[in-house]
């Protein structure tokens, strides 16, 4: 059996083949794995309104939240080039509602290179709503 790293790694590729970019060009794919095991697909949709787009990290989050899954264990990221690149501050602030941690594997469609990071290295200061101001 292969572990959770190498399968979300090789989900990721495969959602990335779906994404919708007409307008950048620019293809990702994510895939999350939820903490019971199950894997969420996600790849950027982009829209003739350039800020009706989703990305990759975000359409996979929300897949698995309206499966259900609130808790997560870690997710892949495959990004255009030889050189793997991080999500956007977007998607980090989407993640760390779901997971105070998590373990993040970067990897680039172009080469076989893949970053071992987390959410906190990528984003240590996040955001919590106070609701007793
Ligand atoms: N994109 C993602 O899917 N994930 C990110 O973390 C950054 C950017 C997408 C959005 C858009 O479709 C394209 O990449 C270029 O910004």
């Amino acid at each position: 059996m292969k572990d959770i790293r190498t399968r979300l790694i090789e989900q990721a590729r495969l959602a990335r083949a779906m994404a919708y970019a007409p307008y950048s060009g620019y293809e990702v794919g994510a895939a999350v794995a939820a903490t019971n095991g199950v894997i969420y697909w996600g790849c950027n949709v982009e829209n003739a309104s350039y800020g009706a787009t989703l990305c990759a990290e975000r359409v996979a989050v929300f897949t698995a939240v309206a499966a259900g899954q609130r808790s997560f264990s870690a997710i892949a990221v495959v990004t255009p080039g030889a050189d793997p690149a991080p999500p956007c501050g977007m998607c980090l602030q989407v993640l760390s509602e779901f997971c105070d941690d998590l373990p993040v594997y970067l990897a680039a469609a172009g080469s076989e290179r893949v970053i071992d990071t987390s959410l906190d290295v990528l984003f240590p200061s996040r955001f919590h709503l106070d609701r007793s101001l």
